[in-house]
């Protein structure tokens, strides 16, 4: 049996699979995300420890007899949060995610005094990687920043509790933008442009790898009497991707989760810089992959559910099959600013154009069509690389609604596959990656495409009337991005 954690952003997940990758059990522990001033975003560390403690509680006592027979745990989450570690091994302040904007002055002198970071990093510094944060820290609190022994991402938070060790994997040590990516070794010149060295770093890891094994302690929470590996994982949008057998060239992956992804895996280092691509270490060795990034996917329908006093699921049920030509108002969907492909912190969320008739409903439409008009803006920034995409899967949340999927095909005006177990993404990737490490298995073998439940295709007639409205999306941010700089 093989465990896969995934320290989300709205819950902690876990999932345990037998060695032919069948779902034994699954649990999950919601979380709550701070916003305590403009820009910015962060979750105590200790909340994912206690959460991650409660969904293995849970899947033991649900299957009591296929978890005594745990053989290894694989590890992903939320990429780029800074969980900043004192000597003893004390967390010094709430951990900084990947939507926090407050570094954006700091990105600004490192992109223009450090240009080491798009050499080395294969990115530009943008506010939410993990480097400018620890700048702001560095500026802003000096105090605390001196007694910085080691800095830890999320899940790598979570394996230092579970083993002691601190270990991180290539595909979200990427996401710190210290790592020179081609190399796969951590860079002492961006480093030390944030006055770090590498010994504040983990230890690096291929995502196949053995990290380390359960401490005792643990083993006795959960009455395991045999030693249990903990394996380096990967970030949950590279897990995500090998979720669904996405590691090859042309087999890209959209997660609809929180964040808004589009993943394309590479044999090698493309960039984009000045749009905002991502280019990272993929989880497997010499693979890499391209990423454009939306801060506001799953979340921008969370919001309007909040704001409405409605869930998601009433949402998906209330909207018809068809989408309806009627009048809509646009939404630009930039509720925690941007990053793929304006990478504007200050850019704000916005509906344009509503009259008298508007109703709530067609405004989860607009929702809908301006989160798929960013992910279109995404894969963009991935084409003009002259990377090519063959085949695109869909995984997260947003999967869930194939009324969304119909919106974003037609957008994108190509075929968007659906899997069996397309929801569970990320912790089931983790949890291939464990099966990997412990069996003689091909990765053709572990990292397969599940079973196709769903293709949606484009609507000709959709996606002509999304073309147009795609263009107005485009004029409407143009238009009111001075405005946003002085709200
Ligand atoms: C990727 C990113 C998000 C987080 C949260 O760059 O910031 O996708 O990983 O899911």
């Amino acid at each position: 049996m093989y465990l896969g954690i995934d320290i989300g952003t709205s819950a902690v997940k876990s999932v345990l699979i037998d060695r032919n990758q069948s779902v034994i059990a699954i649990a999950s522990e919601s979380l709550k995300i701070s916003k305590r001033k403009p820009l910015y975003s962060e979750q105590n560390p200790n909340d994912w420890w206690h959460a991650s403690l409660k969904t293995i509680t849970s899947i033991k006592k649900s299957k009591p007899f296929d978890f005594c027979q745990l053989k290894s745990i694989g590890l992903t989450g939320q990429m780029h949060g800074a969980v900043c570690l004192d000597k003893k091994g004390e967390i010094l302040y709430p951990a900084i995610l990947w939507d926090d904007g407050r570094s954006y002055k700091e990105c600004n002198y490192l992109n223009k005094h450090h240009k080491d970071f798009e050499q080395l990093g294969g990115n530009l510094v943008m506010p939410g990687f993990t480097a400018p944060k620890l700048l702001w820290l560095k500026r802003n609190k000096p105090d605390l920043f001196n007694k910085i022994d080691k800095i830890l991402l999320p899940k790598d938070y979570l394996r230092y509790k579970l083993t002691g060790e601190f270990a991180t994997d290539m595909s979200d040590a990427s996401g710190t933008l210290w790592l020179d990516i081609r190399k796969r070794k951590w860079s002492e010149t961006t480093l030390s442009a944030c006055d770090l060295k590498e010994s504040n770093m983990a230890k690096l890891y291929e995502g196949t790898e053995c990290t380390g094994y359960l401490l005792p302690s643990i083993q006795k929470i959960f009455e395991i009497k045999k030693p249990i590996k903990v394996i380096a994982g990967a970030s949950d949008n590279a897990a995500g991707a090998l979720s669904v057998g996405s590691y090859s060239p042309g087999q890209a992956m959209i997660s609809l989760g929180t964040s808004g992804v589009y993943f394309s895996p590479t044999s090698l280092v493309a960039t984009n810089t000045k749009k905002g691509l991502h280019t990272f270490c993929h989880a497997i060795k010499q693979r890499w992959h391209q990423m454009g990034v939306i801060l506001s996917a799953g979340s921008a329908l969370s919001w309007w559910g909040n704001v409405c006093e409605r869930d998601k699921e009433t949402f998906f049920n209330s909207l018809s099959k068809q989408y309806d030509d009627k009048y809509i108002p646009l939404f630009l969907p930039y509720l925690s600013g941007e990053r793929t492909p304006c990478n504007n912190p200050f850019a704000k969320a916005s509906f344009i154009g509503m009259t008298h008739n508007t109703t709530y409903i067609e405004m989860v439409q607009s929702v809908l069509e301006g989160v798929a008009f960013a992910i279109a803006d995404c894969e963009d920034t991935i084409t003009e690389t002259q990377t090519k995409i063959n085949s695109v899967s869909v995984i997260g949340g947003g999967a869930k609604s194939l009324y969304w999927g119909k919106i974003i095909a037609s957008v994108l005006n190509r075929d968007l596959s659906y899997h069996h177990n397309s929801s569970i993404g990320p912790m089931f990737g983790a949890a291939r990656l464990a099966i990997y490490e412990d069996n003689e298995l091909s990765l053709e073998q572990v990292f397969t495409q599940p079973k196709i439940v769903t293709v949606i295709k484009p609507d000709p007639k959709l996606q002509q009337q999304l073309d147009w409205r795609r263009s107005l999306y485009h004029q409407s941010y143009k238009n009111l991005k001075e405005i946003f700089k002085l709200q």
